[in-house]
């Protein structure tokens, strides 16, 4: 399969085919920072497409097949530098008595095989009610503590879990005056606003030190859950459900934290475009390769959005935490 369609500008290139040989025509070390999803099957199927990483038979094949990737994207990245892997606990099942596979644990081991090291993870924490009504999870039901609370589950949060290239880092992310936005729900205090782009010493930059203290902490629980991109339009007849975009403070923070103005972020797993249109708004390049048509459309729409700057198609939606009887 060749790529069927691509997009490709000064700020971006968008391919809609496969990641893997996307990534085959890449030079060695070309991409400086890469974002994204895994699309794990056990949680949705994105298309029938054989190449779909979502259409594995069982757990072991998608591994297999999922090697492929990290091993290719190690070649395709700078030496030293960054990869950010989102991803979550998995419920073998849903019967209400479930147990959970260490997904986030087999993605660590498969990267230390593949030529990178593992650099930490943050958890991003879900409101417990909010992940009940979009999952349906059983053992999650208030009526399940009433019960028998032994089968009482946990909301699990998100993690992003991120990995060093092995070799030196040739070219340094650096930050004269210290971060200059912050990307997420909490309010700053007051007193720190005077200090952003602050020249004089850096041990000084309150604004910058108080955005630090965020970033470096192992709970992320003011990522703005809502604030991704149009999603919706991007369903196509056979989807029994919507792709969910990965939150755009999540990548905001990676791309300041790891990139450098004018270089290139990739995603394997395009989706919706997320993971390209939050580089291409922070002044890097941004590039990704999707598999469905639909969403490869979608992604073209949005990303050419952040091209011309415009920010008003983020969607910020509140949580609907309306009670269900159960
Ligand atoms: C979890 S979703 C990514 C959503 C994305 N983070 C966003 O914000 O829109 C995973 C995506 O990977 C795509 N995909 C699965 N296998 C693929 C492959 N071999 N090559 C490229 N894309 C693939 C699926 O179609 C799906 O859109």
């Amino acid at each position: 399969m060749a790529v069927l369609d691509q997009t490709v500008t000064d700020k971006f290139a968008l391919f809609h085919g496969d990641c893997v040989e996307v990534m085959q025509a890449l030079p060695p070390g070309c991409v400086h920072l890469s974002i994204y999803s895994p699309p794990f099957g056990g949680l949705y199927h994105y298309s029938s497409n054989e190449r779909d990483l979502s259409n594995c038979d069982d757990y072991d094949e998608f591994f297999e097949h999922y090697a492929f990737v990290v091993r290719e994207l190690a070649r395709v990245t700078m030496p030293g530098r960054i990869t950010a892997v989102h991803c979550m606990d998995i419920p073998r099942s849903n019967s209400g008595t479930d147990t959970m596979r260490d997904f986030p644990g087999d993605i660590i081991r498969l990267h230390e095989r593949e030529g990178w090291r593992f650099t930490g993870r943050r958890m991003i924490w879900k409101e417990p009610l909010a992940v009940r009504l979009r999952t349906m999870q059983k053992n999650l039901a208030h009526a399940s503590l009433v019960a028998d609370s032994i089968d009482c589950g946990v909301a699990s949060g998100d993690q992003l879990l991120t990995f060093r290239r092995v070799g030196t880092n040739p070219v340094p992310v650096q930050h004269p005056v210290g971060m200059l936005d912050y990307a997420g729900d909490r309010a700053m205090p007051g007193d720190v606003l005077a200090y952003r782009g602050w020249t004089g010493k850096q041990t000084e930059n309150r604004f910058s030190h108080w955005i630090w203290r965020q970033y470096a902490d192992c709970m992320w629980d003011d990522i703005r859950i809502g604030r991704v991109l149009p999603y919706r339009e991007a369903r196509d007849s056979e989807d029994e459900k919507h792709v969910h975009p990965l939150q755009l403070d999540v990548i905001d923070r990676c791309v300041e934290l790891f990139s450098n103005k004018g270089e290139t972020v990739f995603t394997p797993f395009m989706g919706v475009g997320s993971e390209v249109y939050s580089p291409v708004m922070l002044g890097r390049r941004g590039m990704g390769a999707e598999l469905k048509a639909s969403y490869y459309r979608q992604a073209v729409k949005n990303v050419a959005m952040a091209a011309a700057g415009r920010k008003d198609i983020e969607e910020n939606s509140e949580l609907d935490l309306a009670l269900v009887e159960e």
